[in-house]
């Protein structure tokens, strides 16, 4: 007996070797830590539980019979975070390049089903050198049955996605199903196609990093959510991110201590918005201000940075937040931003976060750039999100909310909940200037006239009152009183029921 004992302890032992100590001192080398360690730093201590470490391929081409490592490059199981459950891979890179071979890919799908049936996040930790190239077919089989339980999963329970290395060919496909990609800088890599591909088929010389680096992505691209220096960061980070999201689409939020009164008065915003329309404040002063301890988990910072997306707490409970950032491109939409935060929208709406919208929109970006690359379309997605979310809504207009952008940013007219403006408020169709140059046209050659007019149209209004004598707004409040305000809202919205009619899916302009 005792003999049966030693053997699985052996067995294990094997299997934890991964490729081998020389392989593991490689991957430190290189400044990553290897699967298991990740899988540590992810979870609460000494919660993992393992599944399939001894499953092994099966694939007998190449001398491949000969080479059937424990584990076959992933390890996989289950753990919690903060005491809440959620599964997890992590891929091994020393075992054959964590390279994706049928049975790799089954071990994958096991936790994805089980993640589904229990109602659990995925979180997927990609180290991986793509598709087995010795299983052929067998090993892209596998990377559509995963695919497959990405888009099944989608809106039922959270995916996230960590790049801890290389990530090529389709493998990339499967975490941009996900809902959020965190990489690390100068160790983690996205592209369909490799730089050597690249030269070969477009003669283009662009390094790894320039083509599909953590910078590439989070700025350029967005393909990514955000970028960490190492391992370690990007691990804490997930265990943050976890912490506001619900574990599946049938539960709430969790709700977690504060230390802040709800009613906390904040003087300083009362002069947030300055007296010259024209300059520019940070919003996300703002955010800080009416957040739980001041606490923001900022989605994509690094992209389209004239809008704002991401998560705070009020009286505990997690809240969406999209915001207009007046300090770039002085806060209009523009096709990134709009895309940008039409996904955040989604997501929270597929996940019951309420949202919190704070408007500060001079319009849409024009001019060509913006047309020829269909801002029409992109620009309705965020309308598009925004018309179909049912979770609570509250919309705070700081200052501008001009034209179609006003009606986009969580309107009443797009089933907002609660909307209030401060004083400051213009809401309009446009800018005092504009409006009075096309209505006057012929009195342009005169510029007291024209002076007269621009008064004249600010009177009328620049200002939140035409839109609350119609209860488009439904209460201009004082801005020191903003934290108050809007976490009342919130917490008359609790019990929020909303129909919507009957469809198979909607079809949003993609
Ligand atoms: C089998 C692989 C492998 C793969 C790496 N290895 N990738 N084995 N299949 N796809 C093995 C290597 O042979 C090597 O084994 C070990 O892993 C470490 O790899 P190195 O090349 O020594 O490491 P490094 O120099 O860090 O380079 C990493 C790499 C490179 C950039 C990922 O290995 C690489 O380019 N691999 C091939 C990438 C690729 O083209 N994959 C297919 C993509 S297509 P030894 O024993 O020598 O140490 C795809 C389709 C998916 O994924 C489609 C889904 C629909």
């Amino acid at each position: 007996m005792k003999d049966i004992l030693q053997e699985l302890e052996n067995r294990r032992e094997n299997a934890r070797l991964g490729g081998g100590q020389k392989r593991v001192d490689a991957q430190h080398a290189k400044g990553k830590l290897t699967a298991r360690e990740r899988i540590e730093v992810l979870l609460d201590e000494d919660s993992f539980e393992e599944y399939d470490m001894f499953v092994a391929h099966r694939c007998t081409d190449f001398g491949m019979e000969k080479n059937r490592p424990y584990g076959d490059g992933v390890v996989t199981g289950w753990g919690t975070i903060n005491g809440r459950m959620v599964y997890v891979f992590s891929q091994d890179f020393t075992v054959l390049g964590g390279s994706v071979s049928a049975t790799h890919a089954m071990k994958i799908c096991k936790i994805m089903d089980m993640a589904m049936q229990n109602g659990a996040p995925v979180i997927g930790i990609n180290d991986s050198g793509g598709a087995r190239i010795q299983e052929g077919v067998d090993s892209l089989a596998g990377y559509g049955e995963v695919f497959k339980r990405n888009i099944l999963a989608s809106g039922v329970v959270p995916q996230i996605s960590v790049i801890m290395g290389p990530c090529a060919g389709g493998a990339v496909y499967s975490p941009a199903m996900t809902d959020f990609i965190f990489m690390v800088k100068d160790s983690s890599y996205m592209f369909v196609t490799g730089p050597d591909v690249v030269k070969t088929v477009t003669n283009e010389q662009v390094t790894a990093e320039e083509l599909g680096g953590a910078s590439t992505h989070t700025k350029k691209s967005s393909v990514a959510d955000a970028a960490f220096e190492n391992d370690v960061e990007a691990l804490a980070e997930v265990r943050r991110l976890v912490d506001f999201l619900p574990l599946n689409n049938q539960q709430k939020p969790p709700v977690r201590p504060f230390f802040d009164d709800v009613a906390r008065v904040e003087d300083s915003l009362d002069t947030l918005v300055p007296e010259n329309p024209n300059t520019p404040y940070d919003m996300k002063e703002l955010i800080h201000k009416i957040a739980d301890e001041g606490d923001f988990y900022e989605i994509q910072e690094d992209f389209a940075k004239n809008i704002i997306t991401g998560f705070v707490r009020l009286e505990g409970q997690t809240v969406g937040v999209v915001a207009n950032q007046p300090m770039v491109l002085a806060g209009c939409l523009d096709i990134d931003s709009s895309r940008k935060a039409a996904r955040f929208v989604r997501f929270c709406d597929a996940f019951e976060i309420p949202l919190l919208t704070l408007v500060d929109v001079p319009g849409f970006l024009p001019g060509t750039g913006q047309e020829y690359r269909g801002v029409i379309k992109h620009g309705a997605k965020l309308l598009f999100a925004y018309g179909e979310a049912t979770v609570p809504k509250v919309t705070v207009i700081t200052r501008k909310a001009y034209g179609g952008a006003y009606v986009v940013m969580s309107s009443k007219h797009l089933a907002g909940d609660i909307n209030y403006a401060w004083p400051t408020s213009e809401v309009a169709v446009m800018g005092a200037k504009g409006a009075t140059e096309i209505l006057y046209r012929s009195e342009l050659n005169d510029p007291e006239k024209i002076a007269a007019r621009t008064a004249e149209y600010e009177d009328r209004f620049a200002n939140p009152f035409v839109a609350a004598e119609r209860g488009f707004i439904d209460e201009v409040i004082q801005p020191h009183s903003t934290r108050r305000r809007v976490a009342r809202a919130f917490a008359a919205l609790r019990t929020k029921k909303a129909r919507v009619p009957w469809k198979k899916h909607d079809n949003i302009p993609l």
